[in-house]
């Protein structure tokens, strides 16, 4: 092993140290990724899974054990759904070029996507990956703007490209903020109790006037519309019409970050943003847009993208590719033929239900919040005041794992269980769960 040091900065990460345990072969793939991947990449659990196939809410690893996710939005209507994977197989072995050529691939797909936003948001441009997206995103921003500062969440992440690991706080200290960057404490309202929306605004308005004091014009502020790395805070819907409010005071746009909340992950319709019934100036999505394919977008008001347009073209050979924009149309295909949004609803409430009545007598459990099928679960010290316990949400994160249920941890202090399955989750899979954190938890 050429790797030694643990991941400090990522929740639920494997500790090479720990490797003495696990098969010849798997110490074999350990091996191999350590020598010719490097040391920056990470894997999860105590004991590495390594999956061969998938089905549904199904990973099924090299010896055909079953695991159940709850955790993986990228496969968000189901691993391998045949419907995407039909219409990626038709395209593939049809054409795949670029926006260089003239495609209606391209056009069907931005018209029904635009149909799910509000009519102000009339343009989208595409991308590969959330982090592309968010930073094409600021240079739109920059653009309009005149700007620069950003505003981001105290744990936020929105990505790996220079400029947005400058904004993604989550990374850890290893990888510094910009000067242009300021961060404000997420809508706690677990902590916080019910003034956390007005808190949030309250320090998001604060944090621009510091940027202003320092010189440095606003260009944006980045929310994650369901906070998943800061721990999950949903609620109440609407908190974020205010944040919007003293954004645009500032002269800055609001960007919604929906690559965690997008695609009817809340259960409240297509987007996060709405939720809280305000109309973001730009929107990036990216992980459940294509199932696993690689594929992004950014949809703004035509104002912005078009001030955009006349100072800078793009071109991005692989976004908006004709596979890519069939495969993102048979992922809608899907979320509407099989009713994923009120799935989402239906079962993240009996979910987050049966978890809450678990809270009832199990003091550890602080705190259960979200919306849909992103749910949090808060750990913290029994008869505390409220302080975290990371160590026994790792424990139960792996425990889970070693039970072949796939879930993760998340929050600044790694103590919130993060419970976020494919939105083909069905209720006996919540049973399956619940009887399995009930053992664990209340045993
Ligand atoms: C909220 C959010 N934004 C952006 C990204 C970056 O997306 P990608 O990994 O596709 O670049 C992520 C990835 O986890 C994310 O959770």
């Amino acid at each position: 092993m050429t790797e030694t040091k643990t991941a400090p900065m990522m929740v639920n990460a494997f500790d090479p140290a720990n490797a003495n345990g696990l098969s010849a072969a798997e110490q074999s793939i350990l091996e191999r990724r350590a020598r010719m991947l490097g040391s920056a990449y990470r894997l999860f659990y105590r004991r590495p899974v390594h999956f061969v196939r998938g089905e549904g809410v199904w990973l099924y690893d090299a010896d055909g054990e079953a695991y159940l996710d709850v955790y993986n939005n990228v496969a968000s209507v189901g691993h391998c759904h045949p419907h995407v994977v039909a219409a990626l197989s038709r395209q593939a072995a049809t054409l795949n070029t670029h926006t260089r050529y003239l495609d209606e691939s391209i056009l069907n797909y931005s018209e029904r996507l635009l149909t799910t936003m509000p009519d102000e948001i009339g343009r989208v441009m595409f991308t590969c990956t959330g982090s592309e997206s968010n930073d094409l995103a600021f240079r739109i921003a920059q653009t309009v703007t005149g700007g620069e500062g950003i505003v981001v969440t105290e744990t936020a992440y929105h990505g790996v490209t220079n400029a947005v690991s400058a904004f993604s706080p989550s990374l850890g200290p290893g990888v510094p903020l910009g000067g242009h960057v300021r961060t404000v404490a997420p809508p706690d309202h677990y902590r916080f109790g019910g003034n956390a929306g007005a808190k949030f605004a309250e320090s998001v308005g604060a944090a621009f006037a510091d940027l202003k004091r320092h010189g440095i014009k606003p260009a944006a502020i980045y929310c994650d519309t369901i906070f998943s790395s800061d721990g999950v805070f949903a609620e109440p819907a609407g908190f974020l019409r205010d944040v919007v409010e003293a954004t645009h005071a500032a002269g800055a746009l609001f960007v919604a970050d929906e690559v965690q909340a997008g695609f009817g992950r809340t259960g409240a319709g297509m987007w996060g943003f709405a939720r809280h019934g305000v109309v973001p100036d730009i929107v990036t999505t990216g992980k459940p847009m294509g199932n696993g394919h690689p594929i992004g977008g950014v949809f703004a008001k035509a104002d912005i993208i078009d001030a955009f347009g006349r100072s800078a073209r793009y071109f991005n050979t692989f976004g908006g590719n004709p596979v890519s924009c069939e495969v993102g149309m048979a992922v809608l295909d899907v979320i509407e033929n099989e009713k994923l949004i009120d799935n989402a609803r239906d079962v993240g409430g009996y979910l987050k239900a049966g978890l809450e009545a678990l809270a009832t007598s199990v003091p550890a459990i602080g705190d259960v919040r979200g919306s849909g099928l992103f749910i949090g679960v808060e750990l913290v010290k029994p008869h505390s005041d409220k302080v975290p316990d990371a160590e026994l949400a790792s424990r139960i994160v792996n425990d889970l794992r070693d039970r072949r249920i796939l879930i993760s941890a998340t929050g600044p202090h790694a103590n919130v269980l993060k419970v976020r399955p494919p939105l083909v989750f069905g209720k006996g899979e919540c049973d399956i769960l619940l009887g399995a954190l009930t053992e664990l938890l209340a045993g």
